[in-house]
């Protein structure tokens, strides 16, 4: 995505913050807090006590306070909350996954983005314009986009829902203070000591009662200062919002009810407050409309008190079909919140324990390890998460200086805490996770399906977290049902259903004005197709399959199938696409390499999955089969050695964009790298038939790897870019290359929360690189790259692109495709040893294992095996 685009956004949606004195902007209370907390300056030199011994947490000696740096991400898919670390004062950030603004919530005749169907007709006649303008321009191209895109309309924003406000009656100086974040228990927590009184609060989201806990309790065996809870809601704050209102439910419960705009979606939070020992009184709102808005509630002579909180809205994802006329729009969420709360009234240290059994069964260290050296030294542990990424420096290719172990492992393993905090919910996580603090946020934190999405699950099949389901159900409820409208009315096609590139939580499938580049890509859904087919091919989930990706990938390949049309530029009888654009970049052109690639994959995916779907229509897998054959691929070697980015040879040797879209087939593809003389030759673009060789191909994408840079250039300075390239270079086994670019990505884009910047100003969080990160890192250790055809055998490489830096190490509980898990422990940079497990439930399949180069294992798998190998 592009930057340019993110102000516009943004400046969409944030209004004029006008002062109020009651209820102040996060931000600025977060401000004001640093500057008057009196935290004794002091310099921590060991982790705080109670930080986890596997050296799994972050940890500071100061409190937060810049959203998108330093404060601490704790979340259960469904709520999810940002933590500063406050002493006296606690300003926890909070979040609903479903909280958009826009959407027919907003206007009623919001659809999607798309077109009237009274415009069919001369949309149609304008795609065609554009394909001519295109097959007959000298140079293959056209400015012309005709009337396909449309305005933005009511899209919308992720929005946050305020703060919560905890405020203990306790002042003077703060000694012992730290805060950190453990990654094996998943919580929050802040300690120090206060007058007499060591104070302690802890915050985590529990997944199985989907609600959040702050806790606060003291080990001194004194009673705590009264402590207020009072919400903060965001449109207090920004101008013109309707105030929501805060109300006491009962004796021990605050209610907030409120619109994110009027009109727009409800959304309300329920919280109760507990406590040990002491007295609890909300106090509500006497009189005026204006105190109605804030009751609080009051905890005094406690020595340990609680907050607990579940929120919702009024989205469905159910909703969103046209029996539902696409509303969205389900009941009130009370009566369902009251049912979570009244679930998750407990005290704090029933619902932890709940909390840590769920971690155990979904997440825990038993089920998926990896350890980059010996863990974590005495010096890392000595160091402030802060203070590692300050020193934090790049390695060189060539030499062994640069990088940590320690801060290596640690990202990887925040990677796939952030994704099973973020994506366990009804609704996929989105460009921030489910983290975000304004009413409007970068790119609406929406979804960007042109690497973004994408990257945020490349941990998760990989590294063993089965938490798909949402992305999966997203795609089928959200996208589908209006895609198929938008295939029909965009492209007079009536089967099967498209997206393009910005998508929110309202079906936008219409392709988004904005310039032709940004969202004109209706190759989403077929890149989505990667993580469908793959889910099957990692689990072997028939029933799944049956149910949900089969009839996924079919509605996409539907619509593919029917988009192609004949290259009437080069007569050379192929099919391809047109228009097309490589995504974010000009031109506007034909054959694009990456939707070629994509399209070339998808057909591939519908015949190896197609008996297993037990659908009987062989017409649909003919077409498929005839298609593919005729089918430009997507693969052309260029003037200067380069895999072309395009069919018509455009591509400058000094392009340095931030995407690597026709080197999909590279990486999380298999066209490229995996390149099949015998079924993806010969290349007859002029007239010439050529037979291109693997390493062909493989050396033409090395050159255009080489010249894309290493993720710096105009408009180019994101993690995303930098972790693809590493995860690029890992796949051509290129190991110093690989932690160039990794290192580089941590010492450029990561926060001291290790939350990814989009750029150096961090200013902006988007959390594809930390997701990317930990692919990244999977791809140099295991690869097992799909394959065109059931028949070919699956390759497993071990350690492809080990770096010298991480010498020593183990990993266990790797998945690959084909059901397999692997574990794995190296020494001295060599591997030591290696066993693959396949599951029960398996479907035997062809399998060589590559260590180096050399084949090491060739068998074939049998369900429920384990075969172990030594080199
Ligand atoms: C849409 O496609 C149908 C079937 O191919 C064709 O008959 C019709 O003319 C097309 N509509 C437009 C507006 O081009
Ligand atoms: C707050 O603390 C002060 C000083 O200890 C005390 O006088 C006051 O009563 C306390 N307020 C509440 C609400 O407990
Ligand atoms: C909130 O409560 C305080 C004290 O209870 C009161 O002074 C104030 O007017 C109330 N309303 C707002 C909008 O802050
Ligand atoms: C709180 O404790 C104080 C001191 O022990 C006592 O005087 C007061 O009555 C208690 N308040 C309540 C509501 O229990
Ligand atoms: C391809 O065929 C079309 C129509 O048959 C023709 O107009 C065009 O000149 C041909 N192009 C080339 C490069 O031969
Ligand atoms: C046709 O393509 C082949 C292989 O890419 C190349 O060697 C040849 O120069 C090309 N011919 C023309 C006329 O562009
Ligand atoms: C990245 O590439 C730019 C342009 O070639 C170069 O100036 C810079 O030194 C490189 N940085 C790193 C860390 O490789």
């Amino acid at each position: 995505m592009h930057f340019a685009d993110v102000l516009k956004a943004t400046s969409h949606y944030l209004l004029s913050l006008p002062v109020d004195m009651a209820c102040m902007t996060a931000s600025y209370i977060l401000r004001v807090l640093a500057l008057t907390l009196g935290i004794a300056v002091h310099t921590a030199n060991s982790a705080p006590p109670g930080f986890p011994a596997s050296g799994n947490g972050l940890w500071y000696d100061k409190p937060g306070s810049n959203w998108v740096t330093e404060l601490l991400p704790i979340g259960n898919g469904y709520i999810a909350a940002m933590v500063p670390g406050g002493t006296s004062q606690e300003v926890t950030q909070l979040n609903i996954e479903s909280l958009w603004s826009g959407g027919p919530f907003s206007d009623p005749a919001y659809n999607g983005g798309n077109h009237q169907q009274s415009e069919q007709a001369a949309v149609h006649q304008s795609l065609l314009r554009v394909r001519q303008a295109i097959f007959q321009s000298p140079n293959g191209q056209t400015g012309d986009t005709g009337l396909l895109a449309v305005d933005a309309g009511a899209y919308g924003s992720y929005a946050s829902a305020g703060n919560l406000i905890t405020t203990m009656n306790v002042t003077g100086s703060v000694s012992n203070y730290f805060r950190w974040l453990d990654l094996d228990e998943a919580v929050a927590r802040t300690s120090w000591t206060q007058g007499s009184q060591s104070i302690s609060r802890e915050s985590f989201c529990a997944h199985p009662t989907q609600s959040c806990t702050q806790r606060t309790f003291t080990t001194s065996r004194t009673t705590l200062p009264a402590i207020t809870y009072a919400f903060c809601p965001l449109s207090l704050v920004t101008d013109g919002l309707p105030a929501p209102s805060v109300t006491c439910l009962d004796s021990s419960t605050l209610q907030l009810t409120g619109l994110v705009a009027a009109p727009g979606m409800a959304y309300e939070i329920l919280a109760k407050v507990g406590t040990v020992d002491g007295s609890v009184i909300c106090t509500p709102a006497a009189g005026t409309d204006s105190s109605k808005l804030n009751a609080t509630i009051t905890v005094i002579n406690s020595t340990e008190s609680w907050i607990t909180w579940v929120g919702g809205t009024n989205f469905d994802l159910d909703a969103g079909d046209e029996a539902h006329s696409f509303s969205f729009k389900g009941p009130d969420p009370h009566s369902s919140l009251v049912q979570l709360l009244s679930a998750a009234s407990k005290p704090a240290s029933a619902l932890f324990q709940a909390h840590l059994d769920d971690l155990k069964a979904t997440f825990s260290s038993e089920s998926f390890s990896l350890t980059l050296g010996q863990g974590p030294s005495r010096s890392d542990l000595a160091q402030a998460t802060s203070d590692l990424i300050d020193a934090y420096q790049i390695a060189y290719p060539g030499t062994t200086s640069g990088g940590n172990l320690y801060l290596e492992n640690l990202l990887f393993n925040y990677g796939r805490y952030l994704l099973w905090s973020s994506a366990r919910g009804v609704l996929p996580a989105n460009l921030q996770g489910k983290w975000a603090n304004g009413y409007g946020n970068p790119w609406s934190a929406d979804y960007h399906v042109n690497i973004n999405l994408q990257m945020n699950y490349w941990p998760a099949e990989s590294t063993g977290l089965d938490l798909t389901k949402s992305l999966f159900d997203y795609m089928e409820k959200n996208w589908a049902p209006r895609g198929a409208y938008t295939a029909q009315v965009l492209y007079n096609i009536s089967r099967g259903w498209v997206v393009h590139n910005e998508l929110n939580v309202f079906g936008h499938t219409g392709m988004k004005a904005g310039g032709p580049l940004w969202a004109n890509y209706p190759e989403a859904a077929a890149w989505m197709m990667i993580h469908v087919w793959d889910h099957f091919d990692y689990t072997n989930d028939v029933a799944w399959w049956k149910s949900q990706g089969w009839p996924l990938l079919k509605g996409v390949a539907e619509f593919q199938l029917d988009k192609l049309i004949p290259d009437l530029r080069f007569n050379d009888s192929t099919l391809i696409v047109n228009p097309c654009n490589s995504p974010e970049q000009s031109p506007i052109t034909e054959g694009c390499s990456h939707a070629m690639q994509l399209i070339w994959q998808l057909f591939n995916a519908v015949e190896k999955g197609f008996a297993a779907s037990g659908d009987t229509d062989t017409a649909f897998l003919q077409e498929v089969r005839d298609k593919r054959a005729r089918m430009d691929k997507g693969i052309h070697i260029g003037s200067w050695g380069q895999l072309q980015e395009w069919k018509v040879d455009l591509d400058s040797p000094t392009d340095t964009h931030r995407h690597l879209s026709h080197l999909i087939g590279v990486y999380p593809g298999y066209a490229v790298s995996g390149y099949t003389p015998s079924i993806q030759g010969p290349i007859a673009a002029n007239g010439t038939k050529t037979r291109y060789t693997t390493q062909q191909v493989i050396d033409a994408a090395t050159v255009s790897l080489i010249h894309r840079g290493n993720g710096t250039g105009p408009d180019a300075d994101s993690g995303w870019e930098k972790v693809w390239r590493a995860a690029m270079w890992a796949q051509l086994d290129n190991e110093d290359e690989f932690y160039h670019e990794l290192t580089y990505a941590l010492y450029e884009n990561f926060a001291a929360n290790l939350f990814s910047v989009y750029d150096s100003s961090a200013s902006i969080f988007q959390i594809d690189a930390n997701f990317g990160f930990t692919g990244a890192v999977m791809n140099a250790l295991i690869q097992a790259s799909d394959v065109p055809t059931l028949s070919a055998p699956l390759t497993i490489k071990l350690l492809p692109a080990l770096p010298k830096q991480w010498a020593d190490g183990s990993i266990r509980g790797a998945r690959v495709r084909g059901s397999i898990s692997v574990d794995m422990q190296w020494a001295g940079g060599r591997l030591a040893k290696a066993t693959l497990k396949v599951d029960k439930n398996a479907r035997s399949r062809a399998v060589r294992v590559v260590y180096q180069g050399r084949q090491i294992a060739s068998f074939s798998t049998s369900p429920g095996s384990t075969r172990s190998l030594r080199v």
